[in-house]
């Protein structure tokens, strides 16, 4: 029987938990940092999930025997080249390899030469030159920070103004590091979200799902790192998603994922983790919006729950290099309601009082919560908790989500009332 450790501390880490609970192979998950409701299911540690040096001297002194890695900064900050080479084993892509999702710049030169459908672009470090493309473009016009910015590195600007000021602030001001831009065509149609275990040339495509990036219903508001999450039942295909047809599902892994795989594993940066594909269905067909090097979130928290198949025996043949098994579905629909601290993604107040009520019957995923020293649970993050439900159907599925949602109470959440409206 195996020791997992996973490193994290929010919804996606809470829901690897909960499947990797699910193993007949796992004896024992640590998690780090964890979270009040995944220490119900592991046993917490107070490590962040950069201080790669102190995860590794814990793998040892724990004789752990897989890590997996939940968050791009670990990834980002070289967790998996550390890993390996003092001979552990680990999930996750080497640092190297994270850029598909660290540098725009990188993953579209990448797109470029495997052929693979994005939208067209151009990259800048001269704000100069960078306002005259956009000049004589159209607009909307897309800008897109070339690095890590925690989710706040692109502007959709549909103004010269709007666009000027974004390049101002990544190139002149120098908001989030050095500068240096990715300029691109604006595409419409409905974005879903394709994730898949990737180890080397080998491409195991998850079930799809849709993301609400939006603070508020009908897609108002600021972004977010997202507001709610769902995939549905294998009644209308193979894709979970039924505005993606089994054509566009295997068209997105045949000209998307797989040939990225290869380019990856051809430029000596191999994949070892999850390739996360943020897609549009276009007029003129799926292009890509971006990559993440790592499970999404809050995606992974409708998806695993349907993963039949042990997660262990993924886990450990993506780490190693092994044959990674077939990956069997549970034929049902999933959908995940966020409920976020008020004010969030802007300031927004911690430790007030959550209480859940005894007949609570459905799946809670936390994501931003602190136990109390007597035991009461309080808000603790920006996105607090996601509810889960499963069932048959979308619109059954979301009948019991949001009754579930009303038997939360807490003076300081907010959330969704539209989590998968686009399909009921
Ligand atoms: P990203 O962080 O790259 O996923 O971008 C955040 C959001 O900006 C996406 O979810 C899209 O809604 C939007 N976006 C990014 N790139 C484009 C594009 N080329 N055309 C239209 N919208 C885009
Ligand atoms: N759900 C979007 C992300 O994980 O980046």
């Amino acid at each position: 029987m195996k020791k997992v450790l996973v490193v994290g501390g929010g919804g996606r880490e809470h829901a690897i938990v909960d499947a990797l609970s699910r193993s007949a192979r796992v004896a024992k998950i640590y998690c780090a940092p964890g979270n009040a409701g995944i220490a119900e299911q592991a046993e917490c540690v107070s490590l962040k999930d950069t201080d790669v040096d102190g995860l590794l001297a814990f793998a040892k002194a724990n004789q752990i025997d897989l890590t997996v890695v939940g968050p791009e900064a670990a990834l980002a900050a070289g967790i998996v080249d550390k890993f390996r080479a003092a001979g552990l084993k680990i999930f996750g892509h080497t640092q190297a390899a994270t850029a598909i999702e660290s540098s725009k710049d990188f993953a579209k030169r990448l797109m470029a030469g495997a052929q693979v459908p994005t939208a067209a672009y151009r990259t800048f470090t001269d704000f100069d030159k960078a306002l005259a493309y956009v000049k004589a473009g159209s607009f909307p016009t897309v800008i897109k920070y070339d690095g890590l910015a925690a989710g706040k590195g692109v502007v959709v600007a549909p103004t010269l103004e709007e666009a000027e000021a974004a390049l101002r602030d990544m190139l002149l001001d120098g908001r989030y590091g050095e500068g240096k831009v990715v300029i691109e065509e604006f595409l419409t149609g409905p974005e879903f979200s394709l994730m898949a275990f990737v180890s080397g040339r080998q491409v195991r495509p998850m079930v799809a799902a849709q993301d609400h990036k939006r603070a508020f219903d009908g897609d108002e508001g600021p972004n977010t790192g997202g507001m709610g999450a769902y995939t549905e039942s294998f009644a209308t295909g193979k894709s979970g998603l039924s505005f993606i047809s089994d054509e566009d599902y295997d068209f997105a892994v045949s000209h998307i994922l797989q040939p990225v795989a290869d380019a990856m594993a051809d430029a000596g940066t191999p994949l070892s983790g999850v390739l996360y594909g943020g897609l549009m269905k276009t007029p003129t067909g799926i292009k890509v919006i971006e990559f993440n090097a790592r499970f999404g979130d809050p995606e992974t928290e409708v998806v695993l729950p349907r993963l039949e198949s042990d997660i262990y025996d993924v886990f450990e043949a993506v780490a190693t290099g092994s044959p990674i098994p077939g990956l069997q579905w549970r034929d049902e629909s999933v959908m995940g309601v966020v409920m976020a601290s008020k004010g969030y993604p802007g300031s927004y107040a911690k430790g007030v009082a959550i209480t859940v009520a005894p007949a609570f019957a459905e799946r809670i995923y936390h994501m931003g919560t602190k136990r109390q020293d007597d035991g009461s649970l309080v808000t603790a993050g920006g996105r607090v908790l996601m509810v889960i439900a499963s069932a048959p159907t979308m619109p059954e599925a979301s009948r019991r989500c949001y009754a579930a949602v009303a038997q939360i109470t807490c003076d300081n959440l907010f959330y969704r009332h539209d989590i998968a409206k686009y399909v009921l």
